[in-house]
């Protein structure tokens, strides 16, 4: 084993000699899922049925369409957490779909229906679009080709378990609830059982939300794989089957045709790895909270009032770590913070470009100094293409994160997508513990 600096090193090498010597990878597409082990792949790259039209020219303005609707999502996962976001923004002219960033191939149904679902970690259910489905736009699940499809009885425990539920006064019928999703959509879905199949393995009797209905442009348009803690999730729906633990490996943003893994179960997790517990909210069972204590910039550590960072089950404050949102994002004076502190180690003048607001000559790329996040009995120096990200023409990079928008209540930190490129990060959620490891993941 290297240590963390060195594997840093040696995964550059290694990365830039497969960069050089693959051209496409021309099979990823096709399922090669081992046992329990399922691709992920970009929304927008080679291998999702999402690429094609791409939102825009170059990767690094995908990025930032993508987080230009990080609000709502942020004001979504605020509303999780239990805060109330004073208002919550909608872009306007906002056209593409909010469909989240990653995607995996999932069987639903006997025989099988292939359907490509976001990972969400921040939610527990799974929801798929059904046949008959108003407003939704893309592939749909037909419930009458499925031989196992059963509708779920109102009167079910799962049905008591998902919000917004009521049997009609006769005291039966179908499960039927309303959600809302990503801060300005909603759905409505009958709760339902069928079959799902992930990697080789099928999952009888999996209880999902059959979508009837969708208002808004969040819900992702062929459904949602919910990985979070709480009940109705992957793991309490699997049981011992996966031994309460999954991790994930995010491919890099630029490699449009790489696919990243999601592992289920303890088979082929990493065995040295470094781990903070999660912390429970027993209000928001379903969000990943962990411990951040500190930032480093460099060798400098971030003068940070701890109140800032502290987790606070009551109100929904503290860190979470989230698939959803695209760059990470901090209570406005903790990223000031971090960004003067960064500012004073790189060499200006700084501009702003989309939501970054730390941009710089990437002719002094080499003096930019590491972050790194420190969770309890975890640090995690961040590989420079999680920290750093250039503009198309390459001539400008920027400090790739920001603070929360100010209409949203911003005591929740979000570690994002951005800055968990190429690190394999483990949810043992039976040990209530977060484990980080640099990998590979394309
Ligand atoms: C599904 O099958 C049921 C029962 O055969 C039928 O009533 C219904 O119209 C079918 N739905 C669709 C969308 O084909
Ligand atoms: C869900 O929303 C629709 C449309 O607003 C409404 O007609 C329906 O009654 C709602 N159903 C439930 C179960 O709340
Ligand atoms: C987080 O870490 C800080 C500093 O070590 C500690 O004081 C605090 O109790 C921890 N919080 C939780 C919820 O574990
Ligand atoms: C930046 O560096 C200067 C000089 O070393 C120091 O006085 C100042 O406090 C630093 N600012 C921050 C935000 O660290």
């Amino acid at each position: 084993m290297c240590s963390f600096k060195d594997c840093t090193i040696l995964l550059t090498f290694i990365y830039t000699l497969l960069l050089s010597t693959t051209a496409t990878a021309s099979d990823v597409c096709s399922s090669s899922n081992s046992k329990s082990e399922i691709s992920i792949v970009h929304i927008y790259g080679k291998c999702s049925p999402f690429n094609a039209p791409k939102p825009s020219s170059s990767w690094v303005n995908t990025v930032l369409d993508m987080a230009s609707r990080d609000q709502q999502r942020l004001a979504y996962l605020s509303s999780l957490a239990g805060l109330k976001p004073t208002k919550v923004p909608v872009a306007s002219g906002q056209n593409a779909l909010n469909i989240g960033n990653y995607v995996a191939r999932v069987k639903v149904g006997t025989p099988g229906q292939l359907m490509f679902m976001v990972l969400d970690i921040s939610n527990d259910a799974a929801w798929i679009p059904c046949t008959g489905c108003t407003q939704c736009t893309s592939t749909i699940f037909s419930p009458n080709g499925s031989s196992t499809y059963v509708p779920l009885d109102c009167s079910m425990p799962e049905c008591i378990q998902v919000h917004g539920l009521s049997c009609p006064a006769s005291g039966t019928g179908k499960c039927l609830f309303n959600k809302s999703y990503g801060g300005d959509s909603s759905f409505s879905a009958t709760l339902s059982y069928d079959s799902i199949g992930l990697g080789n393995d099928a999952i009888p009797n999996y209880a999902f939300g059959c979508i009837n209905e969708v208002s808004g442009k969040s819900v992702p348009p062929q459904g949602l794989l919910g990985l979070g803690r709480g009940p109705l999730s992957l793991l309490s729906q699997t049981g011992s089957l996966y031994s309460g633990i999954f991790s994930y490996c995010l491919p890099s943003f630029k490699s449009y045709y790489f696919s990243g893994s999601l592992k289920l179960g303890p088979l082929g997790q990493p065995k040295n790895i470094q781990t903070t517990p999660l912390l429970k909210n027993p209000h928001r069972p379903s969000l990943y909270y962990v411990n951040l204590t500190g930032i480093n910039v460099g060798r400098v550590s971030v003068p940070i009032a701890p109140e800032l960072l502290a987790f606070d089950p009551n109100t929904g404050a503290g860190t979470i770590i989230d698939s959803g949102t695209v760059i990470t994002r901090f209570a406005q004076p903790v990223y000031t913070a971090i960004r003067d502190e960064f500012r004073n180690q790189t060499t200006g003048p700084f501009s702003s470009l989309g939501a970054f607001d730390t941009c710089f000559a990437a002719t002094n790329e080499d003096i930019a100094p590491s972050i790194t996040f420190r969770f309890t009995g975890l640090d995690l120096v961040l590989p420079m293409e999680n920290s750093l990200i250039h503009s198309s023409a390459g001539t400008t990079v920027c400090l790739a994160m920001a603070a929360s928008p100010n209409n949203v209540n911003s005591a929740v930190n979000v570690i994002a997508n951005l800055q968990q490129q190429n690190l394999r990060i483990m949810f043992d959620v039976a040990n209530s513990r977060l484990g980080i490891a640099r990998e590979l993941c394309n």
